[in-house]
């Protein structure tokens, strides 16, 4: 039990950015490397979990014995998530493109003299929020949430909002070089309160995280 404390369990985990097609050679996309994700995913299958691990377009090598699925768009992220359930924990590392453009061009959209292209941007899904709202809802759902400022805050506006049960908060801010890099230094925000955890490699942020998260499986299900 302690060597493998997911021995049995299934666990989904999404990672790295999206890419929104404006046209067939542009998109709207963000920083993320997919380090933190693909780490946890690493970490829940060394804990002997069966691990899903949905990734945007990254430039990672797969992580060892993880089901990958490669997806591209949020719509297609929400889909290969919602094909993974059910699951016993879900963890969201991914940065989704919050907005994608109302319309995808067919073909290159052309420099025009003066004149500037205007686009329309609508909402992707909020993936984390269907599936903590949905079901079957998974045991643990844990959410990311990537700052520039008054990290904490939002990490506990945001708890209540997506519906999840912890939020793994960091800051992303300029200067911090947490966005690709390979250390993080994160709070985890729950209904409990917050822990701030010393900054660390990504990979021990996501051993410690999959500690906890078979733990609180284990505390809240005592016989499986
Ligand atoms: O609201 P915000 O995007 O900052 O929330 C971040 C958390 O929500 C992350 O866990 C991220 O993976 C998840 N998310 C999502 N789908 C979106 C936007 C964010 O799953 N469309």
């Amino acid at each position: 039990l302690a060597l493998l404390p997911l021995a049995g369990k299934r666990v989904l985990v999404t990672s790295g950015p999206t890419h929104e097609p404006i046209d067939p050679v542009r998109y709207i996309a963000n920083r993320s490397s997919g380090r933190q994700g693909h780490a946890i995913a690493e970490a829940a299958a060394q804990a002997g979990a069966e691990v899903i691990l949905v990734s945007g377009p990254v430039n990672l090598p797969d992580p060892h014995g993880v089901k990958v699925r490669h997806v591209t768009t949020a719509r297609d992220m929400l889909a290969a998530v919602l094909a993974a359930l059910p699951v016993d924990i879900a963890i969201f590392a991914a940065a989704v493109a919050d907005w994608r453009t109302a319309e995808e061009a067919d073909a290159k959209i052309k420099k025009g003299a003066g004149t500037m292209p205007q686009f329309t941007l609508i909402e992707n899904p909020d993936i984390l929020a269907t599936v903590a709202k949905g079901a079957p809802r998974p045991g643990l759902v844990v959410g990311f949430a990537a700052e520039t400022d008054t990290v904490l805050d939002h990490a506990r506006a945001k708890l209540e909002r997506k519906g999840c049960d912890w939020i793994v908060a960091n800051d992303v801010g300029k200067g911090t070089g947490v966005m690709g890099g390979e250390r993080n230094t994160v709070h985890l925000v729950s209904k409990d309160g917050i822990e701030s955890w010393p900054t660390m490699d990504k990979t021990e942020v996501a051993r410690r995280l999959v500690a906890r998260a078979a733990a609180a499986l284990r505390a809240a299900d005592p016989q499986a």
